[in-house]
């Protein structure tokens, strides 16, 4: 039988203080879930080991940025090699939306694929176990928000109740595989020294929305 390919996967986990940032990645990588805040300081890392198909294994390297300003001017050196991205919001928090745009474009001016192309990006609107406020009542208009602003998709996902979580992952993994196939990366390994071929690279395929 032919070995499993590995790949490790870099992915941030960004958006303004107390979205859920930390509790979406405690849910998904630890199935747990607490009602207390404790706020991230600089960042922390958590990682997942993904069966992916027979014969594809993924480490996912989770960056948990923290939300708040005082962080802020070290994302450039957090988001270095990213190849994804997943920028949250609180439903029940209309400001957290408003600075999803900020968050976006911290992300394009600060990593790009080894290709120039922005990293994939999935907007998670988190919380909707409780009453939504604004833009995301209307899917229909997430959905070209999302659209203009370069998003790959979004998900509603609650951290508390376990929705969309497993799904959210999954999807943004399947851009970031797609990146990978299409630019025809040259991985070995444990993929820690992943290489570029010097060919005509395709337009990476993107897609909108869940
Ligand atoms: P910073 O680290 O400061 O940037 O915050 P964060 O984005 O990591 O937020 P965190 O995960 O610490 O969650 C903030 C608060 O929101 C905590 O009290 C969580 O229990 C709560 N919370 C997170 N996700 C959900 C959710 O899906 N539903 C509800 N009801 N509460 C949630
Ligand atoms: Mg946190």
């Amino acid at each position: 039988m032919a070995e499993k390919k590995e790949h490790l996967y870099k992915v941030l986990v960004i958006g303004d203080l107390g979205t859920g940032k930390t509790s979406i990645i405690k849910r998904y990588v630890h199935q747990f879930f607490s009602v207390h805040y404790r706020a991230t300081i600089g960042v922390d890392f958590a990682l997942k080991v993904i069966n992916w198909d027979a014969d594809t294994l993924i480490r996912l390297q989770l960056w948990d940025i923290a939300g708040q300003e005082r962080f802020g001017n070290m994302t450039r050196v957090y988001y270095k090699e990213a190849v994804g991205a997943f920028i949250v919001f609180d439903v029940t928090r209309t400001s957290t939306f408003e600075a999803v745009q900020k968050w976006k474009n911290d992300l394009d001016t600060k990593v790009t694929l080894p290709n120039g192309k922005p990293v994939p990006c999935v907007l998670l609107a988190n919380k909707c176990d409780q009453a939504k406020e604004g833009l995301v009542n209307s899917s229909a208009q997430m959905d070209d928000y999302c659209k203009e602003r370069g998003f790959a998709g979004w998900f509603e996902t609650s951290a508390k109740e376990n929705i969309n979580i497993d799904e959210a992952a999954k999807f943004l993994v399947s851009s970031i595989l797609e990146n990978d196939r299409a630019n025809d990366w040259e991985g070995s390994g444990t993929n820690e020294g992943m290489h570029l071929k010097d060919e005509p690279q395709p337009e990476p395929k993107s897609g909108c929305c869940s």
